[in-house]
């Protein structure tokens, strides 16, 4: 979600001092070992730290697959993660809530910080607030693993983390003969929205528990959500406490503290910023290590402890750390390769890879609140965007995980039942800002493409998911900023137009162009569902809606040689001129505003025009070459995904396998710089791994595009339909895994076969054929580009040429 404007602006020059290099030495010795091994344990190729700099916004902190709580420190700069790779920033404390790969400048969650401090002259000199409390780390010392995160101050006091999915275990080591103090925070989060709460010290039993209201990172800041936390500080009566109170802090003397004192109770400050405050504690007899047991929750303080009483208990750390492994060694094994004969960075970039698409969104169920609250539905929070996640995340999700997906489809549905619309952009319990419009649509609907046979086992009622999807596409709600469409017009014009009179909705008016086209993929997917329910007349009304992108191309337009390109449009029809090459790489000016912004007047969003323009079939490899050559393509922003295998619907499938060897090496690879971008909820995550895989998935169909494998033999297995399949890559060649693959070198699908019969197409096949029913799959590379660069057979199918005429 992070415009390219900012992205540019924000350039700076990374030290990399961190993670420590000892983790790429483990990782890198864990894959060569596996070679030889028939269960290797994949979560040792895990690199949590890939997406830590540069703008990837990941959050490497000690996770459970989809956890709620995700422990990771807090950092200044820009790190809407919390953590940033970056060895100059000041770390400010360990929190429990996290979200991973969000572009929220202002960051998302970190409530309920501690600090552990080294405070040589006592309880009243230590420091509490933010500034003054923040230390730098020491270098090349932080690390982590799927359920394990560490970091060391530059003072030597070593932070442990591993969770559960609604609590986790803390783990300080102090120097040697220290007193350990620990600040705790009640007021600060990384959006710096705390609306008021109280905080509790019950020194009999050595717990603390916190409660308030804090707000949104990517939506109305008016929104508030409820959140909790319980500390228990004495380890089952193996520690010993000794000051405890509480500090209210400012950066203009303000520095209080009250020795003994056990509670706070402040409401939001109306003026001004944060009212900075928390617990301060020491403990007796100079511990080197101290163990902290954290529980969360977004229903109650008692919630928070019962938590962490249920799901950890009296466990040790080393127990937690483990269970958390096996959770996701589960998650990770779904995918297998031929690790001996694949090259060990593509090994860690596929398992980090999948570790991340299985990070979130965060499952919060029976922690919801609000109009949720009390619901019997599954529950995640982070949904946002799911304009970022339909494209790849979701998908992905399908091959192999459909007890998830379904989970997370319930979600959906249930966000329609309780808000009137499905969810866009939930991210802290609250609605969060539209990208696209709906995108759910097309999150649902691949769904039911996918697994309409055993909708009713996994617990989805289609009829009720359609409900859903019609809401969406007729319903235009009041305010379509947080939910819905802006469908009255879009209906009214066969296109949003620009500057229109709309008396029944608000909403910014922008983004013309690329909502008409996202609207009518949202109308798409709709039309699948239709179909596959056998409502004909729908058929034919959502078919003609998927069509209205045409309604915003405007054949007269040239740029760089090349004729007709979507632009934006006024109620009367006349095109309002933007220059197609605004908002892509090659546009000059910085500071135009390309995103949310309300003075992105573009028409388009998060891209540009020329990028909007190669999205559709009227696509020529020419202008696909030109947008390469010519540097229009961006990969850090979702509409750019499916570029690369452009060439495929122009019967050129080489020359996608070409573009995304090309894409992958300029922006991918194991560093924590690893990522062109914003990790979007592992969208970016998710496309990677579909590119190792060599597929790529039509979103709102069952259709897979069919590219060369970046290692010689896979399987997908997938627990549910209790099928594996396995892909087999005959004359796999590892000298094609590189940028250029040379000449001679095998890297070019000539034929497939799925259990032994020859695909119609070489350029795609369907998922009911092929993940579905399991198998063998055997794809047959060619050196010789000339011959395998056609389809040979089926295109892939457009609804604009008649294409997904019957539902599979
Ligand atoms: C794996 O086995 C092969 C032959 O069986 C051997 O040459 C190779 O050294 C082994 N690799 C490792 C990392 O043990
Ligand atoms: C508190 O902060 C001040 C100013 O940043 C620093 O000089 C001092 O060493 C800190 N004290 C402790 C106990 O960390
Ligand atoms: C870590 O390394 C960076 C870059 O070399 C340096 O600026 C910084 O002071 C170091 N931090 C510590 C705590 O030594
Ligand atoms: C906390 O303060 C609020 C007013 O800000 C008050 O309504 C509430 O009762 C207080 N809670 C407790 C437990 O004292
Ligand atoms: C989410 O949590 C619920 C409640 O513990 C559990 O039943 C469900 O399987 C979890 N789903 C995922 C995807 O983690
Ligand atoms: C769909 O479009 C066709 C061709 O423009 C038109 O004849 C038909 O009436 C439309 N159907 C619906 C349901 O809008
Ligand atoms: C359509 O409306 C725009 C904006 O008001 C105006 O500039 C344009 O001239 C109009 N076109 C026609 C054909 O009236
Ligand atoms: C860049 O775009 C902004 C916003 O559209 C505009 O105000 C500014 O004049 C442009 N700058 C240049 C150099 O064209
Ligand atoms: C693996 O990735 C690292 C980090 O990007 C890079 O330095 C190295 O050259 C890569 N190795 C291969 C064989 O591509
Ligand atoms: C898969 O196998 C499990 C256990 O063997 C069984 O409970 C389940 O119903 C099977 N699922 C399907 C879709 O056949
Ligand atoms: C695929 O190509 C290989 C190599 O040319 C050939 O041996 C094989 O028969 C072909 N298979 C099919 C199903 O066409």
């Amino acid at each position: 979600m992070l415009p390219y404007a900012l992205l540019s602006l924000l350039l700076f020059v990374g030290v990399r001092a961190q993670p420590s290099p000892e983790l790429q030495k483990r990782i890198s010795a864990a894959i060569a070992a596996a070679a030889n091994q028939s269960n290797p344990d994949y979560t040792a190729f895990v690199n949590p730290f890939i997406g830590t700099d540069d703008f990837g916004n990941v959050c490497p902190g000690a996770s459970i697959p989809f956890g709620m709580t995700k422990f990771s420190t807090d950092m200044t700069g820009y790190a809407p993660a919390g953590y940033v790779a970056d060895p100059s920033q000041f770390i400010r404390g360990l929190s429990p809530l996290h979200d991973s790969g969000t572009g929220s400048s202002l960051g998302t969650y970190g409530n309920f910080e501690i600090m552990p401090s080294l405070c040589p002259n006592g309880f009243n000199t230590c420091n509490t607030t933010l500034a003054a409390r923040q230390r730098l780390r020491k270098n090349n010392t932080d690390d982590g693993s799927p359920g394990y995160f560490a970091l060391t101050l530059d003072n030597e006091i070593k932070m442990e983390a591993t969770a559960t999915r609604r609590a986790g275990l803390e783990r300080f080591t102090f120097p040697e003969g220290s007193k350990p103090y620990f600040v705790l925070d009640l007021a600060n989060d990384l959006p710096a929205s705390f609306a008021g709460g109280q905080l509790t010290i019950n020194p009999d039993i050595g717990r603390i528990t916190i409660g308030g209201r804090y707000g949104s990172s990517f939506g109305p800041g008016r929104f508030n959500y409820q959140a909790f936390a319980c500390y228990d500080l004495l380890d089952g009566g193996r520690q010993k406490l000794d000051e405890y109170g509480v500090w209210t802090g400012d950066l203009v003397g303000l520095d209080a503290k009250g020795l003994g004192q056990t509670r706070l109770n402040l409401s939001l400050n109306l003026i001004g910023g944060i009212y900075q405050s928390g617990a301060l504690f020491s403990y007796d007899d100079n511990p080197t290590t101290v163990n902290i047991r954290v529980g969360v929750s977004f229903i109650s303080e008692e919630r928070a402890c019962e938590n962490a009483e249920t799901e950890i208990g009296s466990a040790t750390f080393e127990e937690i750390r483990e269970r958390a492994r096996l959770l996701w060694l589960e998650k990770l094994s779904k995918v297998e390769i031929d690790i001996a004969n694949t090259s060990p960075n593509v090994t860690e970039m596929l398992y980090s890879s999948l570790y991340r698409a299985a990070l979130t969104p965060n499952n919060a169920t029976l922690e919801a609140q609000g109009l949720f609250a009390d619901t019997t539905s599954f529950y995640f929070d982070s949904l946002y965007c799911s304009w970022d996640t339909f494209r790849t995340f979701f998908p992905l999700l399908s091959l192999h995980s459909p007890v998830e997906y379904a989970q997370i489809v319930d979600t959906y549905i249930d966000g329609w039942r309780k808000n009137g619309w499905m969810p866009e952009c939930r991210a802290n319990n609250l609605q969060g800002w539209t990208q696209g419009g709906s995108s759910a649509d097309n999150i649902v609907s691949h769904f039911a493409v996918y697994y309409h046979n055993e909708a009713q086992q996994l617990g989805i009622d289609l009829n009720e998911l359609y409900a859903a999807l019609v809401t969406d596409a007729e319903v235009n709600p009041p305010e379509w900023n947080i939910q819905g469409r802006q469908v009255n017009v879009y209906k009214q014009y066969g296109y949003v137009p620009f500057a229109v009179l709309d008396v029944s909705s608000t909403g910014r008016q922008t983004r013309e162009g690329s909502r008409t086209l996202e609207y009518a993929f949202e109308d798409f997917g709709i039309r699948q569902v239709a179909q596959l329910l056998e409502k004909q007349d729908d058929v034919e009304k959502y078919t003609n809606r998927s069509l209205f992108y045409r309604n915003v191309w405007d054949p007269s337009i040239e740029s760089d040689g090349f004729k007709g390109f979507f632009q934006k449009r006024y109620p009367n029809g006349t095109f309002a001129f933007q220059n197609p090459i605004n908002c892509s790489p090659n546009d000059r000016n910085q500071s135009r505003p390309c995103s949310l912004q309300g003075t992105n007047v573009n028409g388009f969003y998060e891209s540009s025009s020329w990028e909007y323009s190669c999205s559709i079939k009227e696509t020529f490899v020419k202008r696909l070459d030109h947008f390469f050559d010519a540097g229009y393509y961006l990969a850090g922003n979702e509409p750019s995904f499916q570029t690369p295998i452009g060439y495929h619907y122009a019967d050129h499938p080489a020359q996608s396998v070409d573009r995304v060897r090309e894409v992958v090496f300029d922006n991918f690879d194991i560093t924590a710089a690893g990522l062109p971008g914003n990790d979007d909820q592992a969208a970016m995550a998710s496309l990677l791994a579909f590119h190792l895989l060599g597929l790529y998935p039509v979103p709102s169909t069952t259709h897979l595009l069919i590219l060369s494998p970046f290692t010689p033999k896979y399987t997908i297995h997938n627990s549910f339909l209790n099928i594996s399949t396995t892909v087999t890559v005959v004359n796999f060649d590892s000298k094609s895994v590189q940028k250029r693959i040379p000449p001679g070198v095998a890297a070019y699908v000539q034929n497939v076969t799925v259990n032994g019969v020859p695909s119609a197409s070489r350029c795609h096949y369907d998922f009911h054929d092929t993940f579905r029913t399991g198998g063998e799959i055997v794809i047959t590379l060619t050196a010789d580009k000339g011959e395998a660069d056609s389809c040979l057979g089926l295109l892939p199918e457009s609804i604009s040429t008649g294409g997904f005429a019957k539902a599979r």
